[in-house]
């Protein structure tokens, strides 16, 4: 295959993932169009709970040998709980390729636009703008443990959280380069040391050393409890913070939340040596109070799609250039319209894709 040549697998998924799907595909295809990158898409109807129906299970057993050779995943939202329970359709599947394909970081960025109300009260597009990166295999969500004398007096309950050396330090590394990369070079490293004493000095330490290696990157630490109320206070202080597994799924919730709507928030989980394929997914699920209305924000969707032709060119050339003119284009609509409901407008999915699409081809 020629370097600007790529094989993605869309999976749709469930409920609105199946409606914002095409519009993300839409939008990557028109940027990747204009930049010279060419793009194979194979859409792919596993990974749902439709397919869940027809089969007893969410995938065909060899998905593993069918995704292994793709280049990404771009991913809708999986779930539809009044017909299979969350934990069958998202263990069946999304979890399978984090943890299959050693998607060891989750990376999702932050940022508020003009045009989008924050729930914070006077802040402003331009104070808040970081990236949460958060470690996404092992840590506090492990499966190691188990109860003893259950259901007696003495009741037992053990779950270990287990931290590698190479776990820590691949994540560090990674958000150490993200800082480096980025025009304020500051790294926020969430710990707990005070607390958690075994596991969080270790990881404060594993931080001390990583970044040796990036004397130009400032780097601050933070326990968990202050750097949360930090993100409600005081934004703007924040450029790339990083976390393990736990700490990180909560900062990831808390940040977005900060912005205004989920239907903006997208998210994107690496294999950065791309031995396996990365997957690129908006933050918010299937949606099922709003499926089947063609009222769901495709925003979040799009960003994952610009995120994903990022990384596909290792951060530089077409890809950045498709990255960026995708988010001019979703913040000129943020700021003229069409809108979805989420943000106080009547536009359909469709209406909002197709517009950003257009501003995409042919930028304003
Ligand atoms: P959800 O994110 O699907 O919905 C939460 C609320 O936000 C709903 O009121 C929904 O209408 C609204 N919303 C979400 N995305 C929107 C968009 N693009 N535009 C406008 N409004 C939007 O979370 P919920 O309701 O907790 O979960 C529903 C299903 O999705 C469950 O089956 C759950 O397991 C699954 N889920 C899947 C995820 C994934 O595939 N990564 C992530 C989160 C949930
Ligand atoms: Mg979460």
């Amino acid at each position: 295959r020629s370097p600007g040549r790529f094989r993605i697998a869309v999976i749709p998924g469930d409920g609105i993932g199946k409606e914002v799907a095409p519009e993300g595909v839409r939008v990557v295809q028109a940027a990747a169009h204009r930049f010279g990158i060419e793009l194979d898409v194979e859409w792919i109807e596993w990974a749902s709970c439709d397919w869940y129906a027809a089969h007893g299970e969410m995938m065909p057993d060899d998905w593993k040998h069918r995704l292994q050779g793709v280049d990404a995943i771009y991913f809708g939202a999986v779930g539809w709980p009044a017909t299979v329970p969350d934990h069958v359709s998202l263990w069946g599947s999304l979890l399978k390729f984090r943890r299959e394909f050693d998607q060891y970081i989750n990376l999702r960025p932050v940022r508020l636009f003009e045009g989008v109300p924050s729930p914070l009260a006077g802040r402003r597009p331009g104070e808040i703008d970081y990236l949460i990166v958060r470690e996404n295999t092992e840590g506090e969500y492990t499966s190691a443990g188990g109860i003893l004398f259950e259901g007696t007096e003495r009741e037992l309950v053990v779950q270990e959280s287990i931290y590698t050396r190479i776990g820590a330090d691949r994540v560090l590394s990674f958000a150490f380069e993200t800082a480096r990369a980025r025009a304020r070079r500051r790294l926020t490293v969430a710990t707990k040391s005070n607390g958690v004493a075994i596991a969080m000095p270790w990881w404060d330490r594993r931080a001390d050393d990583v970044g040796r290696r990036y004397p130009d990157v400032a780097m601050d630490k933070q326990h968990i409890d202050i750097l949360s109320a930090r993100f409600v206070l005081q934004p703007d202080r924040f450029d790339v913070v990083v976390a393990t597994n736990l700490f990180g799924d909560i900062l990831s919730d808390l940040g977005p939340a900060t912005t205004g709507t989920i239907g903006l928030a997208p998210s994107a989980n690496l294999n950065p040596e791309r031995k396996h394929p990365s997957l690129f997914e908006p933050v918010h699920g299937s949606a099922p109070d709003i499926a089947g209305l063609g009222v769901a924000n495709p925003m979040a969707m799009i960003w994952s799609g610009a995120m994903m032709l990022d990384f596909l060119t290792h951060g530089t050339g077409a890809g950045r250039a498709a990255h960026d003119a995708i988010l001019a284009a979703i913040e000129s609509v943020l700021r003229d319209g069409p809108r979805t409901r989420d943000l106080g407008g009547w536009a359909s999915t469709l209406d909002v894709g197709r517009e950003i699409a257009e501003r995409v081809a042919e930028p304003m």
